[in-house]
């Protein structure tokens, strides 16, 4: 292109009929080229939410919805959908010489943003002064008209109990209790599709997993993750929990953005039969991923083995064995203290690939370049 040529061609006409929406990259251009009704449409590939490539969405009737999180804007104007008109990406020219397709790259309309209010949980973090804050999180699940004795969450009331009377602030979270989403997989359309706070919890103010970040994020010190042990794994609650949190770790993937600092996290695992190291394994594994640091040893778990089928006697165990009852408090006792010490030590400003997945090394991006 001559410099001061503002129109390009993109193709063949009859070709780009074939396809009722499509991203087309014109050097660093973005556009979505749509046709529909006999009439061609040309608008920003750029999404005004997260830059998604609004070209790889699809149309329904005249708007384009965003693949990432399915805003949608109109297929010629680039406004958005009715009562969201301001909320409109650029809006191209275009003409049609010997069955070319032209488009001009000086957009007819600039894109415009309404002013959006950052949602709360984005604010920066800052520990508000006050005693060590320990947050408890139940991952058991139950009908909650008819509850049962839960062995995971009596410990973990044994230990939230336990710090209370050393002096730290406590909270309880039942994950039984909150009404909210499956992970539902932005991240596997793209890593930037998964934002903080999660995209969830962006578009639906009735998700409750809002609930888990405000408490893990900017209020506890340290938390004691309870479940039981379910088909040799943790519970599908807590599954469904740590999917959701995907998007903490991933802001560390891709914006070296470490939400977890200075925190502690430990573990209460009880279960039938066992599998208590593998499962310790994961939740430890995750959490650290997210940035937490754990006390010296730290988990307690309890199982009644594999020849053991006998759940009341599991119940009658949790409930009179002192030795598990003192294994609660000096887990919480070790989550505490190890909170205290970090409190006073300063954060590392920059952890060198710490947690950063899918970054190469100078050298090896030297070898083959992305
Ligand atoms: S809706 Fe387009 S990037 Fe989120």
């Amino acid at each position: 292109m001559d410099a001061g040529q503002t129109w390009v061609d993109l193709g063949d006409v009859e070709t780009l009929k074939q396809s009722p929406l499509r991203q087309i990259n014109v050097g660093r251009t973005r556009f979505a080229l749509s046709y529909q009704d006999g009439t061609f449409g040309i608008v920003s590939g750029v999404c005004n939410h997260m830059a998604g490539p609004l070209g790889d969405g699809h149309l329904e009737g005249e708007y384009i919805t965003c693949p990432w999180h399915h805003y949608k804007y109109h297929r010629v104007t680039g406004e958005g959908e009715p009562g969201y008109e301001s909320d409109r990406v650029p809006r191209y020219e275009f003409k049609q010489e010997g069955g070319r397709l032209l488009v001009n790259l000086q957009a007819v309309t600039t894109r415009t943003k309404p002013p959006h209010e950052a949602h709360p949980l984005t604010r920066p973090i800052v520990r508000a002064q006050g005693p060590v804050r320990l947050l408890g999180i139940s991952t058991t699940a139950m009908d909650v008209n008819y509850p049962r004795y839960s062995t995971s969450e009596a410990l973990l009331d044994i230990a939230l109990q336990h710090a209370a009377s050393m002096g730290a602030e406590t909270r309880l979270i039942k994950i039984n209790d909150l009404k909210f989403r499956n992970c539902e997989g932005y991240y596997s359309k793209s890593a930037h599709a998964c934002t903080w706070p999660c995209s969830i919890t962006e578009m639906d103010k009735k998700d409750e997993m809002q609930v888990v970040y405000e408490a893990l994020i900017h209020w506890c010190d340290a938390v004691i993750v309870s479940t039981p042990i379910r088909w040799g794994s943790a519970s599908s609650l807590y599954f469904k929990m740590i999917e959701r949190m995907n998007c903490i770790q991933n802001q560390i993937t891709i914006r070296n953005n470490v939400l977890i600092r200075n925190k502690v996290a430990a573990f209460i695992i009880t279960g039938g039969q066992d599998n208590i190291q593998a499962v310790a394994g994961q939740m430890l594994m995750f959490f650290n991923e997210l940035g937490f640091e754990t006390p010296q040893f730290p988990f307690i778990a309890h199982s009644r083995g594999w020849d053991a089928e006998d759940m009341e006697n599991n119940i009658k165990m949790v409930q009179t064995d002192n030795d598990l009852h003192d294994g609660a408090r000096e887990l919480a006792a070790r989550s505490v203290e190890k909170a205290r010490t970090l409190i006073q030590s300063a954060a590392p400003a920059k952890i060198e690939r710490g947690g950063r997945k899918a970054h190469k090394s100078a050298a090896a991006a030297e070898e083959s370049p992305r």
